[in-house]
């Protein structure tokens, strides 16, 4: 910024579309109303696998509203049975109508559109459809003799070694070897996937929720073969993504070959029941983990083995190894990923995919042989800290985890925690304190920006990156503000659409470290174009003179002047010289009824390292918010799955628990002062994931501190400590 303003990177800036939400202006995908809309709704299998034999729509046909039932009998023929776009994660195998296999139970088998949706409802249930069933493999149990190596996982090769690898803990004084295992999970945003389609001709556009505008139309023109220019996707809010909003799911080009079919636009919303199944979700989880020491608690070797579920047509791979590969300075190790098919939908990212299973179980064994050795958890972990990344030697790219442990173990009074299981009593309540690592890889990927000056004095920039509700227009305004040397006011920031510039997926914590350097890079240029004509805003006492030179400056425009700028890291996160992580401490109190088995969590207190912050409220809120779901993934969460039917069996969100406010006691969680420069040029690593992580692990550890039981199944319910 110039001398003399206040740059607003870092502030707590309130969302610049907080209003627009809370007034109910913000406009979501199913809110997209063009001319002349109607309904499509997705019929779903009865069975887990097999086939149709017979499907009779003609009573549907003829019933009130109708317009078309597609089936695989009639439905349009995509290039490639529509497998031309496979390339995770924009590209997933979708269920298109194309043949009569049946793979899951709920596997979208015929599509409704009608006038109305209550006459799409009706038409719907007339739709008779006989089955030819075949064998169902839903037993995770009994699968996992059958479990494969999967090709590759977004980690590299599933099988890694380092140092002497297993064969090291033979030479291990002290050795312990547990199992951990995590439910089927579904995400359940908010607001549920919809997609409103609409064909002008021979150009589509789509409004659609989701976290990858640019990831859809790619998708979506391949699938339908045609180009991509074509495809216009529109997307200015996302209520909630985390992950399932990621990949371009089957109804998104159900909702797409409907409007086609029908020449009308076209909503297609999925119903809350709708998510458990054809729209991802988080994979159930084996863990088996071996950790090898010395009697002073060095760490010797570890081994995490991990089998995850997968459906029956396509890997996803829930890479659990990826935080134990990064976490203690053990020098041998060795880690495997293994896949079970079952004939359900196929899972995928869910907020900290890997990370969040994953610290679940290395947290526990960790806190399992603190105890063989008599020695405090933290103590153990500070005697393991990793200087340089353990399987490849690298350096962080910037660490402060250790000023994580001072921070938070403080903040919590964890040094006046009497070691001893049932040692600490709140009246009939038993009191645990446990504790956990958090860590999130960082990630950052290349991404375009614009920026002009309108005459009125606004700037606006533009990249066709996504809000999914972390606070993306409020921070790239910051950036904007910052680069401009303007007050915020003066920018508007506009995303979710793929006429903008192109920028990457909303996902794995990299929407800041990818998309601010472009649009700094962007309006520096702006900045710079502009300065040539009237430089007086930028050299202007305060504010006040500032805003009415760049007016005026604005106002004297022949024409707009419009920037573009684009940013990349230097090379791919394999070749950099640096590893990059964030990580974090996490520090829970749990109290439990003797009698009861109850457990509720009073607080929570956790120090986060993820480089510089660039809007202290966004970030707090999801660091909390990822808490929030820890608590809700350590005690709640899990999809029932019916092994007879292949259905789940609560898929509503009365019987799928999450934590509501009376769930959540305290929360304490807050950013440790860094600036990670060599990672990227604004110093920022990424937040949106972290927060889940270590709080499943933090909160069974202090279970078992306040109860002497270890549970290592999730979620931990009452029943497993009757
Ligand atoms: Mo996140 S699970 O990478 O959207």
């Amino acid at each position: 910024m110039s001398p003399g303003a206040a740059s607003p990177i870092g502030l707590p800036l309130d969302r610049v579309d907080g209003p627009h939400k809370v007034s109910g202006s913000a406009t979501y995908a199913a809110e997209f109303q063009p001319k002349d809309t109607c309904r499509a709704l997705i019929v779903q299998s009865r069975i887990a696998a097999g086939r149709i034999a017979r499907i009779d729509t003609r009573a549907a046909e003829t019933m009130p509203g109708v317009l078309r039932v597609l089936t695989h009998l009639n439905v349009e023929r995509l290039p490639q049975q529509g497998r031309a776009a496979v390339k995770p994660p924009a590209g997933r195998e979708m269920s298109l109508l194309q043949d009569d296999a049946v793979r899951y139970n709920g596997e979208p088998i015929a599509v409704v559109v009608a006038d109305t949706l209550e006459h799409a409802q009706e038409a719907a249930s007339h739709i008779e459809v006989a089955y030819e069933r075949g064998p169902a493999a839903l037993d995770f149990e009994a699968a996992r003799g059958g479990a494969y190596p999967p090709r590759k996982t977004v980690r590299g090769p599933p099988d890694t070694t380092w140092g002497e690898g297993a064969s090291a803990l033979d030479s291990a004084p002290v050795r312990i070897a547990a199992t951990y295992t995590t439910p089927y999970e579904h995400h359940n945003p908010m607001e549920p996937h919809a997609t409103v389609a609409r064909w002008e001709g021979d150009r589509l556009t789509l409004w659609d929720s989701t976290q990858y505008v640019s990831g859809v139309r790619d998708t979506v023109a391949k699938t339908l073969g045609i180009p991509t220019g074509n495809v216009r996707v529109i997307s200015p809010f996302v209520g909630g993504g985390f992950g399932c909003k990621g990949s371009t799911w089957s109804h998104v080009m159900l909702a797409a070959m409907a409007a086609k079919a029908v020449g009308r636009p076209v909503k297609l919303a999925l119903e809350r029941p709708q998510m458990f199944g054809p729209v991802g979700g988080r994979p159930r989880t084996e863990q088996r983990i071996e950790l090898g020491a010395s009697r002073d608690g060095r760490l010797i070797a570890v081994c995490h083995d991990v089998i995850s579920h997968t459906s029956s047509f396509e890997d996803f791979v829930e890479v659990a190894t990826s935080p134990t590969r990064a976490l203690y300075a053990y020098p041998n190790g060795s880690v495997t990923q293994r896949l079970v098919k079952l004939n359900l939908g196929t899972p995928t990212f869910m907020r900290a995919p890997g990370e969040s299973t994953g610290t679940f179980a290395i947290e526990c064994a960790m806190d399992e042989l603190a105890e063989r050795l008599s020695i405090d958890p933290l103590e153990l972990r500070l005697r393991n800290h990793a200087e340089r990344e353990p399987d490849t030697g690298r350096p962080w790219s910037s660490k402060r985890l250790r000023e994580c442990y001072r921070q938070a173990s403080r903040r919590f009074g964890w040094e006046r925690r009497d070691a001893k299981p049932r040692s600490m009593h709140e009246g009939p309540w038993q009191v645990g304190w446990g504790m956990a690592t958090a860590t999130y890889p960082a990630h950052r990927q290349p991404a375009q920006a614009s920026a002009s000056l309108a005459r009125d004095g606004t700037a606006v920039v533009r990249c066709g990156t996504q809000e999914i509700g972390t606070g993306t227009y409020t921070v790239m305004t910051q950036v904007a503000a910052d680069a401009l040397a303007i007050p915020v006011d003066l920018v508007r920031f506009e995303l979710g659409d793929t006429r903008w510039p192109r920028a990457p997926i909303s996902a794995g914590s990299m929407t800041v470290a990818s998309v601010a350097p472009a649009v700094r890079a962007a309006c520096t240029r702006l900045r710079d174009a502009l300065a040539k004509q009237d430089r007086r805003w930028l050299d202007a006492a305060d504010d006040a003179g500032r805003r009415s030179a760049w007016r005026a400056l604005a106002a004297s425009q022949p024409t707009a002047t419009e920037a573009h700028g684009e940013s990349h890291p230097d090379a791919s996160e394999d070749e950099q010289p640096f590893a990059a992580r964030s990580f974090g401490a996490v520090f829970a109190e749990v109290r439990v009824d003797p009698e009861l088995g109850i457990v509720r969590v009073p607080r929570v207190v956790g120090a986060y390292s993820v480089g510089r912050v660039l809007n202290a409220k966004t970030a707090a809120n999801q660091l909390q918010g990822g808490i929030v779901w820890g608590i809700g993934m350590a005690l709640m969460e899990e999809s029932l799955l019916d092994p007879s039917s292949g259905r789940y069996v609560n898929g509503n969100l009365a019987e799928y628990h999450v934590p509501v406010n009376a769930d959540v006691g305290e929360i304490d969680a807050w950013m440790v002062d860094e600036d990670d420069t060599r990672f990227n040029p604004l110093g920022a690593r990424g937040i949106g994931e972290i927060g889940i992580t270590g709080v499943a692990a933090a909160i069974a550890n202090a279970v078992w501190h306040a109860t002497g039981r270890r549970i290592r199944d999730l979620p931990i319910t009452l029943d497993k400590l009757l």
